[in-house]
């Protein structure tokens, strides 16, 4: 059987990962920037992670959430207090889309409307209704398409004021900051005046964290940078360092409906593992600090560089935008500086690396980088 071929693929073979570099099939070692697309939180292969999954999978793999999951508690009661929605409840599920799925259904239960704004650019997961919600027609599909979505401009409130006003809105979907779109930050007023916006209409707020959240900004969440509190907020990639999982975190006002949500596989007792070995390490190492300290240092050396058109971001999450496409400098830096980085469109790359890359690590990446583009 082949491969269905969807993925454009770089000729390398990951074989091992060790905090922030990898290694290929042929022994090269390569610094990662990238973090397999955010997820990478902790690092590659950390011990105390090993070791939590290790442990749990010999212990119990999986049991069904028909019965007590004292391991789903556990990170539930940690991911709280680490988080700062200590009164917020969780529901586990097993990927981002997912996580969005959820989190929009339930904002249709809660209100019993239907439509849903997010904004261009806006990524949100290639399932059912996140992918109606995403602001690429490419990959919508016919049977995707109900008019459930409307795209806004970013940081327009009276564009948003204005649909939320017709009163059929159930709920408004945001990135805490645009990954896919290109590293964009909304602005702290935009959040704070929709979260008003939101709440004088009976409309969901929904944060999507998936990609932004779980330190990656410096902050647990990014939208804490504009001391919102978003009525649900949405997370996966980092919350398990690439065990596949994500969270639902359900604001207070919601009341729990049995049978209302489900999943087979959601906040099984591995994927807990995995998630609690994350949270103990962002604690335990403070991670959020280190992504602060490193954040700053490579967005300030990257503002130096006359190449560059424009630097943002925030913490671990920078787009480095240049005025001609980024191919060839992406390309130079994987196969001749052997670092691997992400890219949004044609002319941003994207710096996605694990929490707890060095500052060692970040001038060895400058370094790297001013001798790929002079
Ligand atoms: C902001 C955001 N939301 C949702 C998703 C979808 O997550 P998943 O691929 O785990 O379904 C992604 C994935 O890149 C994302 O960046």
């Amino acid at each position: 059987m082949d491969l269905y071929n969807v993925y454009p693929l770089f000729d390398i073979n990951i074989v091992k990962g060790e905090g922030c570099r990898v290694w290929d099939d042929k022994g090269t070692e390569y610094l990662d920037l990238y973090g397999g697309h955010a997820v990478i939180s902790i690092g590659h292969a950390h011990p105390h992670y090993v070791e939590c999954i290790s442990s749990q999978v010999q212990k119990l793999g999986f049991y069904s959430n028909s019965v007590i999951n004292t391991l789903q508690t556990a990170v539930a009661e940690k991911l709280g207090r680490l988080s700062g929605y200590e009164d917020y409840s969780a529901f586990f599920v097993n990927s981002g889309a997912e996580a969005n799925e959820n989190a929009l259904k339930l904002a249709s239960f809660t209100n019993g409307r239907t439509r849903v704004i997010s904004f261009k650019k806006a990524f949100h997961g290639r399932t059912s209704l996140a992918v109606e919600v995403t602001d690429n027609a490419k990959i919508i599909a016919p049977i995707n398409s109900n008019n459930h979505a409307t795209y806004l401009p970013l940081n327009d409130i009276e564009a948003v004021r204005a649909e939320l006003a017709k009163g059929d809105v159930a709920a408004v979907i945001i990135e805490g900051i645009q990954g896919i779109g290109g590293i964009v930050v909304p602005e702290p007023e935009f959040l704070q005046q929709l979260q008003v916006a939101c709440e004088e209409t009976g409309t969901v707020l929904v944060l999507d964290e998936i990609q932004s959240g779980y330190g990656r900004s410096g902050k647990f969440f990014a939208h804490q940078w504009a001391g919102i509190r978003p009525d649900i907020i949405t997370v996966a990639k980092g919350i398990a360092n690439g065990f596949p999982m994500g969270a639902v975190l359900i604001s207070p006002k919601f009341t729990a409906v049995f049978g209302q949500l489900g999943t087979t596989f959601g906040g099984n007792h591995l994927a807990c593992a995995a998630a609690q070995a994350v949270l103990d390490v962002i604690e335990d190492e403070n991670l959020l600090e280190n992504v602060n300290k490193v954040g700053e240092y490579l967005m300030t050396e990257l503002k130096k560089i006359p190449a560059i058109k424009e630097v943002r971001g925030k913490g671990l999450m920078i787009g480095i935008e240049f005025e001609e496409p980024i191919k060839e400098i992406r390309t130079k830096l994987l196969f001749e500086e052997h670092v691997f980085t992400g890219v949004s469109g044609t002319n941003v790359i994207r710096l996605l690396p694990p929490l707890s890359l060095s500052m060692e690590q970040a001038r060895d990446f400058i370094a790297r980088l001013h001798k790929v583009i002079g």
